[in-house]
């Protein structure tokens, strides 16, 4: 991945303590850019494996801290350099109707804050209905495609409609899949953040309410807000900018 862009950013800190002071400097700067931040200093090396170790899994940022003792505290005002990586967003659409246009919606509000974001649309992708016996036939070829999709995105959307007041099938299905063939199906979800977002044929809250527990009982972070929109309750744009822009504060936990 090449750098987005490059800047420079005067910690207000006591350049004396500065050391000590560093993660959460690099958490403040984090939080405020949406970033995930890769540091790479000779001299705080074990301070920054440290650091990169509380950043999630897949760091997307690489930050090049100045490289004398003097930028960092001793003499002079500290300086740290970053080379700014979007983060990396998935929006999955578990139909193709009204869900896959809100998917569309969700990602192009994450490009557009400067963040990398793709639509998956669940229907898609080729996965027979899970039950035991078609496990003993083997794993679905579709499903390492996914799971490397999944994996490659910090954050995710979910857009579903509701399906007889609960999770449509399509969505279930692949979760279920996930949860038996995965290397690491406890790395895909769990500390995962995710927001939830539906259209529905009127109703939208059991779908929403089913999915989260769902969600929160795999280890997820499901942002507290939700969208809920049918034809009498269309999704507005303020709506998918706020919950794109909680999603995109929320960092992936480090387990
Ligand atoms: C099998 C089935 C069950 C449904 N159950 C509900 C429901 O319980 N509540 C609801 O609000 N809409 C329900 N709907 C309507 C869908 O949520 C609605 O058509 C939605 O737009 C489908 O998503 P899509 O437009 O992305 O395909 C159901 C639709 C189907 C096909």
């Amino acid at each position: 991945m090449q750098p987005q862009d490059e800047s420079s950013v005067e910690p207000h800190i006591d350049p004396l303590a500065q050391h000590k002071h560093l993660p959460a400097v690099l958490n403040h700067l984090e939080r405020q850019l949406g970033f995930a931040l890769t540091l790479v200093h000779n001299p705080l090396k074990t301070r920054l494996i440290d650091q990169k170790a509380s950043f999630g899994r897949q760091p997307t940022c690489a930050c090049v801290l100045c490289s004398s003792a003097r930028d960092y505290g001793i003499v002079s005002t500290p300086r740290i350099t970053f080379l700014a990586m979007p983060s990396k967003l998935i929006v999955l659409a578990a139909s193709n109707g009204e869900n896959l246009k809100l998917a569309q919606r969700f990602a192009e509000k994450a490009r557009a804050l400067g963040h990398t974001a793709d639509v998956l649309d669940l229907t898609t992708v080729e996965l027979p209905v899970f039950t035991p016996r078609a496990q003993a036939k083997g794993t679905p070829h579709a499903i390492s495609a996914l799971e490397q999709q999944l994996m490659a995105a910090q954050r995710w959307v979910i857009c579903a409609p509701e399906y007889n007041g609960s999770i449509p099938p399509v969505l279930t299905n692949a979760i279920a899949w996930l949860s038996v063939t995965g290397d690491d199906f406890r790395a895909l979800l769990n500390g995962r953040p995710i927001a939830m977002a539906t259209f529905s044929g009127g109703g939208g809250m059991e779908l929403l309410v089913s999915l989260r527990i769902q969600l929160t009982h795999l280890g997820a972070q499901v942002v507290g807000r939700q969208l809920l929109s049918n034809h009498a309750k269309p999704a507005q744009e303020d709506s998918i900018s706020d919950l794109v822009q909680r999603l995109l504060q929320m960092q992936p936990l480090q387990l």
